[in-house]
């Protein structure tokens, strides 16, 4: 299967795109894997006629919003973050007329909506860095507490006002989980997700995006890690450090959407070209202006 969907990548001009969740195989066709923010710069500087795109609906709409002209394709579009709905209706206009010097900053796993009505987009990779270079001092952050916070505390100066959302997958981590790991790998270090809570962050060794920790455990002279985040980038971990191990909480974190992402779906909908992102016109533009602002302040 991997060989017929290289042969109908190349006639088609497709380039598959996959997040560090999605499963070994999809990982292992894909052109280029990474997290969010890579990935949306990937999709926004592609000349593919086709964009493929292995992770949840926020990511192809991103890729869809960046590149009104290319064709942006997921294997299955019923893949979702169930983080990327947790706003409640009419909050966003509450507190701009609440605070008049606001800022919205919307984490990039958010629906097309909620991003048309935001200031700047942030990904887990950059959310410090643009936050703290925002000239407002009031920043409205949606829709995840848990990165929200991370925030917060890396920016005392700011006045953050934190959202209710978080992934469902990263809050089921529990301390005592890891602790669990801990006391059967004493020297390990700790590697975390910022969607993980506050309790998980407070024991890590280290904080940052998927594509961060990939990059600290391989540039650590530490051979033993406890990942706390998806299992997906178990993958890259193991293929970039052979020598090295890595242990996950139990249970093992898992987000059921990302493994939707298979490589029958993939074979299917480069054959049939069924699986098309669209989005209206008017929140695209919208919806494009937060998400160029990010590729900007994040340089
Ligand atoms: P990254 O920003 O590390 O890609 O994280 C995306 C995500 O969905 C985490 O749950
Ligand atoms: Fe969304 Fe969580 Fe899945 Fe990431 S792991 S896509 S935040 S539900």
């Amino acid at each position: 299967m991997e060989r017929q969907i290289k042969k109908l990548k190349e006639e088609k001009n497709a380039v598959i795109l996959a997040h560090y969740y999605a499963p070994d195989e999809v990982q292992r066709t894909a052109d280029y894997i990474g997290d969010s923010f890579y990935l949306a710069k990937v999709a926004k500087n592609s000349n593919a006629d086709i964009i493929l795109f292995c992770g949840v609906s926020f990511m192809g709409e991103s890729a869809k919003i960046l590149n009104p002209d290319k064709k942006v394709l997921m294997p299955d579009p019923s893949a979702d973050c169930a983080m990327a709905h947790m706003v409640r209706d009419g909050i966003i206009e509450e507190m701009r007329e609440k605070y008049e010097d606001l800022a919205v900053v919307c984490y990039i796993n958010s629906t097309a909506e909620l991003k048309s009505k935001s200031d700047v987009c942030v990904t887990s990779s950059n959310a410090v860095k643009i936050v703290k270079n925002l000239p407002n001092k009031n920043i409205f952050f949606i829709p995840d507490k848990n990165l929200g916070s991370f925030v917060a505390e890396q920016v005392p100066e700011k006045n953050i006002i934190i959202n209710d959302g978080c992934c469902p997958i990263h809050a089921k981590i529990e301390k005592k989980h890891i602790e669990c790991e801990k006391e059967k790998h004493p020297n390990a270090k700790i590697l975390s997700h910022p969607e993980c809570e506050k309790e998980i962050l407070d024991i890590s060794d280290y904080i940052g995006s998927t594509a961060d920790i990939i990059d600290y455990a391989k540039k650590s002279e530490c051979t033993e890690f406890i990942i706390c985040t998806e299992d997906g980038v178990n993958y890259k971990l193991t293929s970039d450090n052979p020598e090295k191990r890595f242990y996950f909480p139990n249970p093992r974190p898992c987000c059921k959407d990302m493994k939707l992402n298979t490589l029958e779906s993939i074979l299917s909908v480069l054959e049939k070209e069924d699986k098309v992102i669209e989005i209206n016109e008017e929140l695209r533009t919208k919806a494009l202006i937060p998400l160029e602002r990010m590729l900007e302040l994040a340089k």
